[in-house]
């Protein structure tokens, strides 16, 4: 049984990671593990693949940067090629990136069986390029594999049938647990001066909150007004360094002193940071999903969430870009009054194994 494990981009590496280390416990399963390059920095890709553990992939499109249509095309273009040569019984992707949605339209129109894992996720929010991936990757899929409840109900409401879903839990936070101990031996806390002290972390990449010169500017300035009351650790994805450049904005990460920017962080030193930090300010999708898990509490910076079960259960508040909003929840959490949370079901370090166990009996 010849299985093609996609990845693209930096979320995707965390949810391959166990379900490759999976794969490899069954003799009947060969399993090819596919990078398109859609993220290709050092600290993007390989600095992942190092840290979880993860082989050198077998197959490197290289395809990079570009639009979304021009980066989908390339992807797909690539992926033919290998589907050809390898002629696998199955794809599988992960997540909601321009390289999920891609290889499953090339496998789909090759008439191979697709797998989706976290599969049903809705913002319900078309102009997110993730929410268009999800939506294109669920149709196609012959498996898909679902992260929290709300997912059972969306793809039931789509019309697609109860036999190809299954609740798995979380894939992501299989690796969580798996390394959340080796991660306490990183530095990065000396490293970057926040030992015993108290700090936000935050990220931000999403279009909406970097790629509008207003959006991103008033969220400078808000970090600027939070780093007066606590040090903020921001490692900073390679979009929205390009976008401040792009816009002028570097008088806002220069002028603040608390503000400790960094060039993206590995996975180890990220949950280092993020199982010690008092607050994760963050625009991320999965992060959303990790500090519920942690019981750290997390301020999204969007306006909707694919994640419900994070904001109903777990530690997540969803604010939206106004600075008020951001600020007084940051003061609440900061006065020791954060939200409270519990574990999802099924986020229990075993997702991948009941997701490989799946695909042997039935494929
Ligand atoms: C992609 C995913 C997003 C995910 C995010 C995590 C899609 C549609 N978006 O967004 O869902 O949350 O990854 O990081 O698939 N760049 C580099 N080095 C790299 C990769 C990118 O410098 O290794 C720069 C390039 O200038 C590029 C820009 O970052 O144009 C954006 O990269 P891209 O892959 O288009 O989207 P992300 O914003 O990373």
């Amino acid at each position: 049984m010849k299985i093609l494990n996609v990845v693209g981009a930096r979320p995707n590496f965390m949810k391959i990671a166990p379900i490759h280390r999976e794969m490899g416990k069954y003799p009947q399963i060969e399993p090819v593990l596919v990078h398109t390059g859609q993220h290709y920095d050092e600290k993007m890709s390989k600095l992942f693949f190092q840290d979880l553990q993860l082989p050198e992939p077998d197959v490197y499109l290289g395809v990079g940067s570009g639009t979304h249509t021009e980066q989908t095309a390339r992807i797909m273009l690539a992926f033919e090629k290998v589907m050809e040569e390898q002629k696998p019984d199955l794809v599988l992707v992960v997540g909601d990136v321009n390289s999920t949605a891609a290889c499953s339209l090339v496998a789909s129109k090759m008439q191979t069986k697709i797998a989706h894992v976290e599969a049903g996720l809705r913002s319900f929010d078309r102009t997110m390029p993730e929410e268009i991936n999800r939506m294109i990757t669920d149709a196609l899929a012959d498996f898909l594999f679902v992260t929290e409840k709300s997912g059972l109900e969306n793809l039931k409401n789509e019309g697609i049938a109860d036999e190809k879903v299954f609740f798995t839990g979380n894939v992501m936070i299989d690796s969580l647990s798996f390394f959340l101990e080796k991660a306490k031996e990183s530095s990065i806390l000396s490293d970057l001066h926040v030992n015993g002290s108290p700090f936000a972390l935050v990220t931000l990449h999403r279009p909406s909150n970097v790629d509008v010169k207003d959006n991103l500017e008033d969220l400078l300035h808000t970090l600027s007004v939070i780093g007066k009351d606590v040090k903020i650790v921001f490692p900073m994805h390679p979009r929205t360094k390009k976008m401040i450049e792009t816009f002028d904005l570097q008088n806002y990460i220069s002028s603040s002193e608390n503000l400790i920017i960094t060039d993206p962080i590995g996975y180890l030193d990220f949950m280092q940071l993020m199982q010690n930090a008092k607050l994760l300010l963050t625009d991320s999708g999965g992060i959303q999903e990790e500090t519920t898990y942690l019981g750290i509490p997390c301020i999204t910076i969007r306006e909707n969430t694919e994640r419900p079960i994070t904001i109903d259960l777990g530690t997540n508040v969803l604010v939206g870009p106004q600075s008020e909003r951001i600020i007084e929840e940051t003061n609440k959490i900061l006065s020791g009054n954060g939200k409270k949370g519990k574990v999802p079901e099924l986020w229990d370090g075993h997702a991948a194994e009941r997701i490989v166990k799946i695909l042997v009996e039935r494929l």
